[in-house]
């Protein structure tokens, strides 16, 4: 079980370095399948893989998540945010990206699809992680047993006021979502979570510091194997120096 936290200069540097890691799997041939993740933390990720110039053809990739109830196509469903922010960058085929289907009339099964289809393709060999003001990973909130599942899930109060900055009117966030397990995205071979900024600095500590426990779901990445923490020096600022190897800024 390896977890590294790494504390970068800027957003920039953090989205730099989370980019090498995928690009060298890539280059060595160990990129069956990529893991994404929405939201404002991996987007400068995607920008430097497309401008990478490299070859996708073979990849597959998989959403960690999705609203349930937005109409097909909606511009913030994360099938539109993951068309338009990872496949068309880089020149995938819509067949190659999988991401669960929140319209389904049937939810569950639309998860127990969802789980095959991770299965069949073997897994995911590097995931993409942001994580939640709350400690969520993928829609995981507080409460979310280590041992889950995909499946359908209430968002915290918390979470839909983050996301309203998505959409016209707060009416319009959405509530519920298909969401990967904790256990689903521990099956990952390499994980890499990015979080900047000063907002995130509580969830981080209680990710890397806190409990393991259920109240902070991003706590299960301490039993995950393979993990890499890219953090700007404002979403470290609440960790101690022993994670962190370098002493905490001082407030200015
Ligand atoms: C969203 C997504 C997560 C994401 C997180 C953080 O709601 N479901 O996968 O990691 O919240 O988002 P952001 O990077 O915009 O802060």
């Amino acid at each position: 079980m390896v977890l590294e936290v790494e504390v970068l200069a800027t957003a920039e540097e953090v989205a730099r370095r989370a980019a090498g890691v995928v690009l060298e799997e890539l280059a060595a041939g160990r990129l069956g399948a990529l893991g994404v993740a929405t939201g404002s933390s991996p987007a400068r990720v995607y920008e430097e893989l497309a401008a990478a110039g490299a070859r996708w053809e073979g990849v597959e990739v998989f959403a960690l998540d999705e609203y349930v109830g937005l109409p097909p196509g909606h511009p913030e469903s994360y099938a539109a945010v993951v068309d338009r922010q990872v496949r068309a960058p880089l020149g995938l085929a819509p067949r190659r990206v999988h991401v669960p289907d929140g319209a389904a009339a049937k939810l569950d099964a639309a998860c127990a699809d969802y789980e095959r289809a991770l299965a069949e393709r073997g897994g995911v060999d590097v995931q993409l992680l942001g994580i939640g003001a709350t400690g969520h990973i993928g829609f995981n909130e507080p409460g979310s047993s280590f041992a889950s599942r995909t499946r359908v899930v209430e968002l915290a109060d918390r979470t839909v006021a983050d996301n309203a900055r998505f959409f016209d009117r707060p009416e319009d966030v959405p509530r519920r979502a298909l969401t990967q397990g904790v256990a689903t995205i521990g099956t990952a071979r390499r994980h890499v979570l990015l979080a900047q900024g000063a907002a995130k600095a509580a969830a981080v500590r209680a990710a890397l510091e806190g409990e393991l426990s259920t109240d902070c779901p991003a706590s299960a990445l301490r039993t995950f194997d393979d993990v890499l923490v890219l953090l700007d020096p404002a979403a470290a600022s609440l960790l101690d120096q022993r994670t962190t190897g370098r002493p905490r800024p001082v407030p200015a």
